[in-house]
């Protein structure tokens, strides 16, 4: 079975910054302790208010991850100004997500079965695609089928899968066992199409051992916890506690 990946999300990294608006913590410096540390690609997501990472960043970080020869996973809303900024860096992965300005963050997957949004999406992947050579596109989705068999429609490269209402769920202390068993069968209705297999948000170390135990997901995407945790451990040392996690499962 290929090796399960860690992509480190850089963006809080970035949201510190522009808390002061200053040129530090330098986010290029975030990418490289990351990928020193031995993750396996860097994921950022420039959101249409800018509110962490900046245009200039997605090019910065991109020539870091080329140097390391990894890939960079570019967070986009389904927005035409941000998809031009996207064909211009061609990042290696494309996520698309939804995204509404007045959120906190990510909250939940794309909804799919809206005909309005799914024409919208259908749009941008078809632009995608035809604009960025040998790009691949992964859509956040929920472990939902009707949902999963509309990213199949789409012959997306992957679909990565919301974690956040189980992580809530798992740091409450209460029974994942529905979860576990909703994202196996998803697993399955996915792997069978050929189209890979990823998960992200809200994951912390403790919650992502349960996933990489089960051996549910290709790829994880985790980025709030460890921004957290290197206050107190160090960047380099949060990201080796998850590659070690992965590595072990
Ligand atoms: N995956 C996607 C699609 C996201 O939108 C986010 C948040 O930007 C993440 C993963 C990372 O989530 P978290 O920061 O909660 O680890």
């Amino acid at each position: 079975m290929a090796k399960v990946r860690l992509g480190v999300n850089i963006d809080h990294v970035a949201t510190l910054r522009q808390a002061r608006g200053e040129v530090y913590p330098s986010l290029i410096e975030a990418a490289k302790v990351s990928l020193e540390a031995k993750a396996d690609q860097i994921t950022i997501h420039l959101r249409e208010d800018r509110r962490h990472i900046q245009d200039t960043d997605v090019p910065s970080v991109k020539l870091v991850t080329e140097r390391y020869g990894v890939p960079l996973n570019l967070e986009i809303g389904a927005n035409e100004e941000i998809i031009n900024m996207a064909i211009d860096t061609k990042p290696d992965w494309i996520c698309l997500v939804p995204e509404k300005r007045e959120e906190k963050t990510t909250e939940g997957g794309l909804d799919l079965l809206d005909k309005t949004n799914f024409e919208r999406i259908k749009n941008a992947c078809l632009k995608l695609k035809d604009q960025i050579k040998d790009v691949k596109i992964s859509l956040f989705v929920e472990a939902n089928e009707a949902i999963l068999q509309k990213c199949i429609e789409l012959k997306v490269d992957a679909v990565e899968i919301h974690t956040g209402d189980f992580a809530i769920d798992f740091n409450r202390g209460e029974e994942c066992e529905e979860h576990f068993s909703q994202f196996q069968k998803m697993k399955e209705l996915i792997q069978k199409n050929n189209i890979g297999y990823h998960a992200g948000h809200g994951l912390t170390d403790e919650s992502l051992k349960p996933l990489v135990d089960r051996n549910l997901f290709e790829e994880y995407n985790i980025g709030h916890w460890i921004i957290c945790d290197s206050i107190f451990n160090g960047l380099s040392n949060s990201v080796k506690k998850l590659v070690q996690i992965i590595n072990k499962g």
